[in-house]
């Protein structure tokens, strides 16, 4: 969710303007995502590299968002959305991540719609923690040895139970991946767009849709494998 802080600058407003502007594209994306059908949509809301930000900037983030969830809690509850959290919120503010624990714990057992908010994510950090959790097994002797493949290597990422992307939109014009699910997004369609956050509207949801549905999913196969694959028997 990039470019709040250009967004208002180029109104002459905070950047915290910014990024409030941005709550109601969340809230707009999030029912864009439910009609549309998909299932599990994640956003990138506080990377561990935002800690590199004023301290005035980040703690006007964390009001942000508990206003937001104080706001679109009954919302979240009403319309069924699961909230899940990826990254460690170990380090946010005990009255953030009471918040956000709250919310997760009232939506656990939703199973239609789930937003995904990533807090304090970083893809290398996410590696880190999966190796010490696997370290940790493997010392408590829960685990006999170490995973063989990706299956049982990924259950001791942050993102266990939630599938790979199949599509990762980034905003605001900048074409870089900045440590969001690097690893799940191995065969991710990346779609970019020079719309800043605050700015992404229904129309712009439908045509990163549309973009998608143009790509043809390989996997490492050939294309005549996949047409081959989808030709009815
Ligand atoms: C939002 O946009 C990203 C967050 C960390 C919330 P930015 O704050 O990165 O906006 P720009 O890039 O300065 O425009
Ligand atoms: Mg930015």
């Amino acid at each position: 969710m990039d470019g709040n802080g250009r967004w208002a600058e180029a109104r002459g407003e905070s950047r915290a303007a910014g990024h409030r502007a941005g709550t109601e594209t969340v809230m707009r994306v999030v029912q864009a995502a439910a009609k549309s059908g998909v299932t599990f949509l994640t956003l990138y809301a506080f990377s561990s590299e935002n800690w590199n930000r004023p301290e005035s900037e980040i703690s006007a983030l964390f009001e942000i968002l508990l206003t937001f969830i104080g706001e679109r809690e009954s919302e979240f509850v009403e319309k069924k959305i699961r909230l899940r959290t990826i990254g460690d919120l170990s380090d946010f503010p005990p009255r953030v991540r009471e918040a956000v624990e709250r919310v997760k714990k009232e939506t656990e057992n939703f199973t239609e719609h789930c937003v995904v908010v990533a807090l304090n994510y970083g893809s290398r950090l996410e590696v880190l923690r999966a190796v010490q959790r696997l370290s940790a097994d493997l010392a408590a002797g829960k685990l006999a040895s170490a995973p063989a493949d990706w299956a049982g290597f990924s259950k001791y990422l942050d993102t266990d139970g939630i599938p790979d992307p199949d599509l990762i939109i980034r905003t605001s014009g900048e074409y870089r991946l900045s440590n969001f699910l690097m690893l799940q997004g191995a065969y991710a369609e990346l779609y970019f767009t020079d719309v800043l956050w605050p700015d992404f509207s229904e129309k712009e949801w439908a045509a990163a849709l549309e973009f998608y549905s143009t790509r043809e999913r390989r996997f490492g196969k050939t294309s005549a494998q996949i047409r081959s694959d989808s030709t009815p028997t």
